[in-house]
C-alpha cells in the first residue's frame, strides 16, 4: 500500500508544471515570485480536479517555529513561511498535516476553520476540547478528509500564535462542471489567485500578558506583503479570486479592486446567489469568492485592502497586473494616497443568499445567547493559564486589566472555562462543578464556567446572539467549529439604544425583524452588529464538540459556548491520540 501511494506522488510530482506559465507575464526576472512557498507540501495534491479519477492522500509536513525576519522583527512561522504553506486538495482527498512545534515554551495546536470534520471531531484542533495541545517538541498529526469545496484557512488556535503568523490558506477544488458558478468565470487558479490577508505587529504577541485581541497591528500583508504581491491575468477573461481574512483582531476589511467590479459567488467555502459588488466586507475569519473580468484597458491596478475596527486606518494592497503591461512604475509609483473612499455597494457575507433553498422547519428551539461586558469579581486562581488555548506562562501574577475595574465581555454573564482534559476525549474526566448548562448560568457561583449547550443529532436550534450594548460600544464576530450556520436575521437596533431579551422577544414576536428563512446564506463565520442581533439556526447532523467562539473578544477570559452532540470516539481512537504533556524531549532532539 505504501509502495503505491509513494509511486503516485512521484509520478504526480513529473507532470506538474505549476507556475512555469506565469514567466511569460513578467517582464522582469523576479526570483522572489517564482519561490517555492509550498516548502514541505505535496504538491501532486495541487491539481486540477476531476471526476472518476481516485482521490489522493495528501501530507503536509509543519514545523512551527520562531523566526526573525530581515527586517528584524520576530514571527512565527510554518517551515520559515508567514502565511504558511498554502494547502490546495481535491474534494475527497485525504489531508494529512503533521504539526510539530519548536516554539520554545508554548503549547500550540492548528485549526481547519469551516472545515467541518464529519467523523474526525478530534481533528478540529481546539486545546482541552478536542485535542491535547502540542507541547514543545511534539507532533501531532492531523488527518481528516476535504469533504466540502470553496475556501478555507488553517491557523493557529491561539489568538496569539495566529497573530505572530501561524496561518495559511486551505483551497479544496472540484470538477469544474459541478461549481455553480462556473460559468461566470474562465479561470480558477486558487494556487495563484488566493489572497490571505494578515497583520503584522511590532512585536510577538506570543506570551503577552495582558489581552491582546485589542492591540492595533503595524500593518496589513496580503500574501504576507504590503504592496508586492502580483495577480497576473490576461484580458478578457473572467477570473475567480479567492479573499480570506485571516486576522484574529476585530479587524473587519474591505476589498476592491481598482475599476473592477467584483461578482460574489461564494461566501464561507458556500455558494450564493451572485451579487455585484464594488467591495466587500470581510470579517475576522470571513472568506469570499468573487468573480472580476478582465474587461478593462490593459494595464495595472491595485486591488485595495482597508481595515476597519481595531485595524481602522490600515492597509495594504495587491496588483492586478494584465499581460505584457509594464509594471515597473507601478511599483516604484506605489499605491497613490487614498482620498475619502465611496464605493457604491459594499457587501457583506450576511447580506448574501445562499444558492440552496432551506429547508423548512417547523419545531425549532430558540436559546437567547446575552453578549455584553460585565464587571465581574476575578481572582488569580479563576484563570488558570496552563489550559488556555492562548499560549501564556503558567500562574503568572495578576494580569493588569483584570485588577483594575474594567468589564470585561461575557456571554450570559460568565467567561467561558476549558476543562484540563480534552472535553471530547474524555468528558468524563471533567469535573461537573465547572460546567454549566446555557440559560442556567445564574446557578453557577464562579465568573467562569465550561458554558455547555447539549443538543441532539438534527435537533434544530436558533441561536439569538445578541450584542446587547449596554457596556460595549462594539461589533463582535463570533465563529462556528464543525457544522456551518443557516444566517436568518442580522438586525441592528435604529434607535442606536441598549437592547434587552424582552425587547428582542417583543420584537421578535411582532415580526418586526426580517427574517430569511428561504435562502439564508451558510456561513462559518458571523458578525454580531452592537445594539443588535444575528439569528443563527443551526442543525447538528454529526456528533462531536464544537466552539462557538468570538476569537475578537478577550484573550484573557475566553468568550465561547460548547456545543456538546452525542457522539462515542473509540476507545482505538483515544488510545491512538497523544495524551496530554507525555512526550517534551530535550532540544537537543529537536533538530
Ligand atoms: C519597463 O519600464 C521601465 C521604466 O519605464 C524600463 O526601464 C524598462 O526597460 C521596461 N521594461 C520592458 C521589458 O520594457
Ligand atoms: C457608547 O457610545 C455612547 C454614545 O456615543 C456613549 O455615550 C457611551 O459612553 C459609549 N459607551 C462605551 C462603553 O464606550
Amino acid at each position: 500500500m505504501k509502495l503505491l501511494i509513494l509511486s503516485l506522488c512521484i509520478i504526480a510530482n513529473l507532470s506538474y508544471n505549476g507556475k512555469a506559465s506565469l514567466e511569460s507575464f513578467m517582464p522582469t526576472k523576479n526570483n522572489m515570485i517564482l519561490a517555492d512557498t509550498t516548502k514541505g507540501s505535496d504538491k501532486s495534491c495541487s491539481r486540477p480536479c476531476k471526476f472518476n479519477v481516485k482521490p489522493r492522500r495528501c501530507t503536509y509536513d509543519f514545523e512551527i517555529t520562531p523566526l526573525i525576519e530581515e527586517n528584524g522583527r520576530p514571527t512565527l512561522t510554518v517551515n520559515t513561511l508567514t502565511p504558511g504553506p498554502p494547502i490546495q486538495v481535491c474534494l475527497h482527498d485525504i489531508v494529512i498535516v503533521k504539526v510539530k512545534n519548536k516554539v520554545p515554551n508554548q503549547d500550540v495546536s492548528v485549526h481547519w476553520h469551516g472545515v467541518e470534520q464529519k467523523g474526525t471531531p478530534f481533528m478540529d484542533g481546539v486545546p482541552m476540547i478536542t485535542q491535547c495541545p502540542i507541547a514543545y517538541g511534539s507532533i501531532y498529526e492531523y488527518a481528516f478528509i476535504a469533504s466540502s469545496p470553496g475556501t478555507y484557512f488553517y491557523h493557529a488556535d491561539s489568538v496569539a500564535h495566529q497573530s505572530d503568523g501561524v496561518y495559511g490558506s486551505f483551497v479544496v477544488g472540484q470538477p469544474q462542471p459541478s461549481e455553480p458558478h462556473s460559468s461566470l468565470y474562465d479561470y480558477d487558479r486558487s494556487e495563484d489567485h488566493t489572497l490571505i490577508v494578515g497583520a503584522k505587529f511590532d512585536d510577538l504577541l506570543t506570551g503577552r500578558l495582558e489581552d491582546v485581541s485589542r492591540i492595533r497591528p503595524d500593518n496589513l500583508v496580503v500574501n504576507g506583503e504590503e504592496t508586492d504581491t502580483k495577480i497576473f491575468v490576461m484580458q478578457g477573461y473572467g477570473y475567480r479570486l479567492r479573499f480570506i481574512n485571516a486576522i484574529a483582531l476585530e479587524c473587519p476589511l474591505l476589498i476592491s479592486v481598482e475599476r473592477h467590479p467584483m461578482t460574489i459567488v461564494a461566501s464561507d467555502a458556500s455558494p450564493v446567489q451572485p451579487v455585484i459588488a464594488d467591495a466587500v466586507r470581510l470579517y475576522p475569519g470571513e472568506r469570499m469568492d468573487v468573480v472580476v473580468r478582465t474587461d478593462q484597458e490593459s494595464g495595472g491596478y491595485w486591488v485595495r485592502v482597508s481595515g476597519e475596527g481595531v485595524c481602522d486606518g490600515l492597509s495594504a494592497h495587491a496588483m492586478l497586473l494584465y499581460s505584457g503591461f509594464n509594471y515597473t512604475n507601478m511599483l516604484e509609483q506605489g499605491p497613490a494616497l487614498e482620498t475619502e473612499s465611496s464605493y457604491e455597494t459594499v457587501v457583506f457575507g450576511q447580506q448574501l443568499r445562499s444558492l440552496r433553498e432551506a429547508s423548512h422547519v417547523a419545531n425549532k428551539k430558540s436559546v437567547y445567547l446575552s453578549i455584553d461586558k460585565h464587571s465581574s469579581k476575578f481572582k488569580d486562581a479563576d484563570i488558570d493559564f496552563s489550559y488556555r488555548s492562548d499560549a501564556m506562562a503558567k500562574k503568572p501574577f495578576f494580569p493588569a486589566v483584570l485588577s483594575s475595574e474594567e468589564k470585561v465581555l461575557q456571554i450570559n454573564g460568565k467567561n467561558f472555562l476549558y476543562p484540563n482534559t480534552p472535553y471530547l476525549l474524555k468528558p468524563r474526566d471533567v469535573p461537573p462543578s465547572i460546567m454549566c448548562d446555557i440559560g442556567k448560568e445564574d446557578e453557577h457561583k464562579e465568573p467562569q464556567c465550561l458554558q455547555i449547550l447539549k443538543l441532539q443529532t438534527n435537533e434544530v436550534i436558533e441561536l439569538v446572539l445578541a450584542n446587547e450594548g449596554f457596556n460595549t460600544n462594539d461589533s463582535y464576530t463570533f465563529h462556528m467549529h464543525g457544522k456551518k450556520m443557516e444566517v436568518i436575521a442580522t438586525w441592528q437596533n435604529p434607535s442606536s439604544t441598549p437592547i434587552s431579551k424582552a425587547d428582542i422577544d417583543k420584537l421578535l414576536k411582532d415580526d418586526s425583524i426580517t427574517r430569511n428563512d428561504k435562502n439564508p446564506p451558510i456561513k462559518d463565520t458571523v458578525f454580531v452588529p452592537n445594539k443588535g442581533i444575528t439569528i443563527v439556526r443551526y442543525t447538528p447532523i454529526f456528533g462531536g464538540s464544537w466552539l462557538l467562539e468570538c476569537r475578537s473578544c478577550s484573550t484573557l477570559l475566553p468568550v465561547a459556548i460548547l456545543i456538546s452532540v452525542p457522539i462515542s470516539i473509540p476507545k482505538l481512537v483515544i488510545d491512538a491520540l497523544p495524551s496530554c504533556g507525555n512526550y517534551r524531549p530535550a532540544d537537543t532532539l529537536l533538530n
